[in-house]
């Protein structure tokens, strides 16, 4: 559980975005299709934060019933240990997505922690899973609101509405990224998921990424960056994830097991960081007891606003289970030796 000052709005921001049901971890989100046997049995040995398992675009039409079945029976039979278990299901305007809902809830509702639905293109299409799982668990007797939502914004409607689509319900968890069926939504002139098109003196997912982040935070949900599907570049990978984990994000997919280490790296606070965070909240509050409103650490200048960008950090740090290894002193008493 985190502990920050109630007196600082941006660290409270980032609290309220991962307390309770936001708090899961989701640095690594792997996505297994839920047709496919071999990655099914692969994926509760993997170390990620968050199983989706796919009955979307990753399942051929012609499976998508044998996927519901495939997906309820790993989900009641597989160890998942302490991995956030989420199935995402077939967007609203198809045929399969009311069947996907009741087949999977009803079979193991029991074992399931979130639906992620894709393509969302406004609130009504969160509204909509929100009261058909309320009635799914009314009539299996599971608790009300007991399985959250992770909408992911997909195509220019989505992301016009993002902020509507945060605030739809209760239920949910956080915003994913789309990219690659936002490419196509916006014209993109990239062939490659989740590689930014070559041409463009920038990043080219920059306000996609951005638009969600804020969006996200302002109903305190997580926000979610979605995969990348060059598998070989690892280098790629490695530029997508730590642009995303710097912006703000708080996880990614995966898509193959070799992409784990290197997501899971750039959204893990490392020790120097939470360290300095650390030193700065503790050196702010020493000023600010002694009546400085701004000092001097290690050269750097340091303020309320340093601090509050510090407890963030440090938040995000504690709740990775990091300790600190170095001790603020004051100079006074650093120079007594
Ligand atoms: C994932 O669903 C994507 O469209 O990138
Ligand atoms: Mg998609």
């Amino acid at each position: 559980m985190l502990r920050l000052p109630p007196e600082c709005p941006g660290a409270r921001q980032y609290a309220q975005g991962v307390s309770m049901r936001t708090s899961r971890a989701r640095r690594t989100c792997l996505a297994v299709p839920g047709s496919s046997q071999r990655f099914l049995a692969k994926a509760p040995q993997l170390a990620v934060d968050e199983v989706m398992l796919d009955l979307e675009d990753s399942v051929a039409p012609g499976q998508k019933a044998a996927a519901r079945a495939a997906v309820a029976a790993a989900l009641g039979s597989a160890d998942w240990g302490s991995r956030v278990r989420a199935v995402r299901v077939n967007d609203v305007s198809t045929g399969w997505a009311y069947r996907d809902v009741i087949d999977v809830v009803e079979q193991a509702g029991q074992h399931l922690d979130t639906i992620v639905l894709p393509k969302v293109t406004g609130p009504g299409d969160v509204r909509w899973l929100d009261v058909l799982l309320s009635g799914v668990e009314q009539a299996m007797g599971f608790a009300a609101g007991a399985i959250g939502i992770e909408a992911q914004i997909e195509d220019a409607a989505g992301l016009a509405a993002a902020e509507q689509i945060a605030a739809a319900s209760p239920r949910l968890e956080a915003l994913i990224f789309g990219p690659a069926d936002f490419m196509a939504s916006v014209g993109m002139r990239s062939l490659e998921i989740g590689v930014p098109p070559a041409g463009y003196p920038g990043d080219a997912f920059h306000y996609p990424l951005l638009r969600i982040l804020v969006a996200a935070r302002s109903a305190g949900l997580q926000a979610i960056d979605g995969p990348y599907a060059a598998i070989a570049d690892t280098a790629g990978l490695q530029r997508s994830a730590a642009s995303a984990a710097a912006l703000g994000f708080d996880g990614k997919w995966v898509v193959h097991p070799g992409q784990v280490e290197i997501v899971s790296a750039a959204f893990s606070p490392g020790q120097e960081e939470y360290d300095r965070a650390e030193l700065i909240v503790a050196a702010c509050e020493h000023y600010a007891a002694a009546g400085a409103g701004a000092a001097l650490l290690d050269g750097e200048m340091i303020d309320e606003a340093s601090r509050k960008l510090a407890l963030v950090a440090a938040a995000r740090g504690r709740a990775a289970g990091l300790h600190r290894t170095r001790e603020f002193t004051p100079p006074a008493a650093a120079g007594r030796g």
